[in-house]
């Protein structure tokens, strides 16, 4: 990281603690994750339950999440990723429980304070979620336009930057719709970057992508994330790819996590969810609310051409 990201952190980390003075430390073990401070967790998630109505999407979710991690979360469609990234963007409040981004409980935060906050968070969406109508020059500036200071000139320094470092320097006023979807999943990378986040959520990277493609995404997040030190999490139901990125694992079933460990104990889990879950088979305890549409039911989607 260059010196002058550095100071823009550490400024942004004063603005927090200047919003909380006063305040009794939070139970998640207070504090930013500033040197010496390795044991506290940069993300918690305490008895969270979400519902939509008469849904519960999350039934009792308690999670903690470590600086320097790539945890990876597995689950069926409609098993609650994305929510679970929402919560922890404070797009999304709890139902019940209380959800902490380096010790601030983000849905007790008022909306100047949450914005200060989710500076410090990048986002990578599935499908990039890049502004059709905007350059990708304009894109990246974005972010740094809402939520920053910088001068015009620093925020074209840092988008130079943050494009070399997906290896797309030469795009800058290409318009989304001229790229590839993987070109697009590196500038939603880059975008991520731009304000220096300590964490970076990642909402399904290879959906969409071809298999190489796929594998060169895992390889940037894999790069990105070692290089400027920042934990991840990343939704994904694409094993492959789970297994390349993550250092943990855990995985949402009917509301709850149901396993949580490093990747290894994924591989010879003894929970039949799970090993159904890992392996991509049709047969098990996990319900498949596409089978009756389809009388003869094959491999999982990903590897299914059919056509
Ligand atoms: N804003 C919302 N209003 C109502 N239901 C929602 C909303 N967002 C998500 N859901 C429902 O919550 C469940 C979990 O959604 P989501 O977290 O997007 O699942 P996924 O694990 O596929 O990312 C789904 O059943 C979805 O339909
Ligand atoms: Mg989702």
């Amino acid at each position: 990281m260059n010196p002058e990201a550095a100071t823009h952190s550490i400024d942004r980390r004063d603005e927090i603690r200047h919003l909380h003075d006063g305040e009794p430390a939070p139970a998640a073990n207070a504090d930013d994750g500033g040197a010496g401070d390795d044991d506290a967790p940069l993300v918690e998630l305490q008895d969270v339950v979400l519902r939509f109505g008469k849904k519960t999407v999350l039934d009792g979710v308690s999670l903690a999440v470590y600086p320097g991690e790539r945890l990876i979360v597995l689950g069926g469609s409609g098993s609650g990723k994305s929510t679970t990234l929402r919560l922890i963007m404070g797009i999304l409040q709890p139902t019940a429980g209380r959800v902490f981004f380096c010790g601030h409980e983000i849905s007790a935060l008022g909306r100047r304070e949450l914005n200060v906050l989710r500076a410090r968070i990048g986002m990578v969406y599935q499908y990039s979620a890049l502004i059709s109508s905007l350059t990708v020059r304009d894109n990246l500036a974005l972010p740094m336009e809402e939520l920053s200071d910088q001068k015009p000139e620093e925020i074209d320094r840092i988008i130079d930057e943050k494009l070399a470092m997906v290896n797309m320097g030469n795009v800058k006023s290409a318009m989304p719709a001229e790229l590839s979807g993987g070109m697009k999943k590196r500038i939603g990378l880059a975008r991520a970057l731009v304000l220096d986040p300590e964490l970076i959520l990642f909402d399904e990277p290879s959906a969409g992508l071809d298999p190489v493609t796929s594998s060169i995404v895992d390889e940037l997040i894999i790069n990105l994330t070692e290089q400027t030190q920042t934990t991840s999490i990343v939704v994904t139901h694409e094993m492959d790819s789970a297994f390349r990125i993550g250092t943990r694992m855990v995985m949402l079933y009917e509301g709850k996590i149901i396993a949580d460990g490093p990747p290894e104990e994924f591989r010879h889990s003894s929970n039949p969810v799970v090993t159904q879950f890992v392996e991509g088979r049709t047969e098990g305890p996990i319900l498949d609310s596409t089978r009756h549409h389809d009388p003869k039911p094959e491999q999982p989607a990903t590897t299914t051409a059919g056509r």
